[in-house]
């Protein structure tokens, strides 16, 4: 579909950059041009590349705004430039103690590589909601993914990426699933429950229907990796995470809290919770959280960063 998504003079010098890079024999240099290519591919397409979601661009399509190959060798440059000076500030950090393993996996399933009770510290950031109302990561790297050839999750097609994401399968979860593992998932179900009680219509009533469904089947997932999480810590190691309590349907939802709550149940105790402001972040501040088109709310402002021990 490259010419829905590319000028073709763009096509053409996105293309002739990857035969340029793919002719280049040592392989860490090839990675780190890709890479490079990977940070402009949306600000060359057509994308509105300041979001998430693919969405053509009306005034990059009406300006028939195209790279060709001196353009698109200036904006590589200064990207090109950064990641030097940032792969040689890792350089002298890196004082060869340490060798990171790189595991492709999904975090709701156990890795049997990594023994329980084995590791120090989780030091992480789980998705804020799931991928259609929240961050779109497929679709943010569709493009990117698919210059890199990376694969999805399970043998799926990149595009399919979002459904394997925290959250991105909506499941029939059952209300008393949650009753005895957080008291705020409960009062949430208890609030959408009453609300699809009271609704006007049965439009109103399934779209409140499938917004708890979302939410329900989002913390599911996130409770499994919380599991997991805590079986691969040693006693009194540290779990940390950092995420953001999104509002939904006018509703605040506390994520923090309810990490903290859902840890007990996995042998986790909360030491504290940290507040900072969202500052220049590539955030969805404002999202279509009902999934409405053109409705949107004020979503997250600020981060919590959430310390558990494994007791
Ligand atoms: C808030 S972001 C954190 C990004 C990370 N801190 C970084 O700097 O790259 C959440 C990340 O969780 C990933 N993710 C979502 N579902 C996942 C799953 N089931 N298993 C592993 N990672 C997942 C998303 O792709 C996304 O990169």
């Amino acid at each position: 579909n490259k010419e829905f998504w590319f000028h073709e003079v763009t096509n053409k010098s996105v293309n002739d950059a990857i035969g340029a890079i793919d002719a280049i024999e040592d392989k860490k240099i090839k990675d780190f041009l890709r890479i490079c290519l990977s940070e402009i591919i949306r600000e060359v397409s057509y994308c509105v590349h300041n979001g998430f979601k693919l969405h053509k661009d009306k005034k990059k399509v009406n300006d028939e705004l195209f790279f060709d190959k001196h353009e698109l060798l200036k904006k590589i440059t200064p990207i090109i430039q950064r990641n030097t000076r940032a792969i040689k500030e890792l350089k002298n950090l890196d004082n060869g103690d340490f060798t990171p393993k790189v595991y492709f996996q999904d975090s709701r399933v156990k890795l049997e590589s990594i023994k329980e009770n084995s590791v120090d510290l989780i030091l992480t950031s789980p998705p804020y909601g799931d991928s259609r109302t929240t961050v779109a990561y497929g679709q943010f790297s569709a493009f990117s993914s698919e210059l890199l050839q990376l694969n999805s999750l399970y043998d799926k097609a990149i595009r399919r990426l979002d459904n394997d994401l925290l959250g991105g399968d909506t499941k029939d979860i059952e209300v008393e699933d949650f009753y005895d593992k957080s008291l705020t998932i409960r009062n949430i179900q208890e609030l959408f429950l009453s609300r699809i009680a009271l609704a006007e219509d049965k439009k109103e009533q399934k779209r409140t229907r499938d917004r708890l469904k979302d939410i329900l089947s989002f913390y599911d997932d996130l409770d499994k990796c919380l599991q997991n999480g805590a079986d691969y810590l040693k006693k009194d190691g540290f779990f940390v995470l950092v995420t953001a309590s999104r509002i939904v349907h006018e509703t605040k939802l506390h994520t923090d809290i309810i990490i903290a709550e859902l840890g007990i149940n996995h042998g986790l105790k909360l030491k504290n919770i940290y507040y900072r402001d969202i500052h220049n972040k590539r955030m969805p501040r404002k999202v279509s959280a009902t999934n409405v088109v053109g409705e949107t709310t004020a979503t997250m402002t600020e981060e919590s960063i959430i310390v558990l021990q494994k007791i």
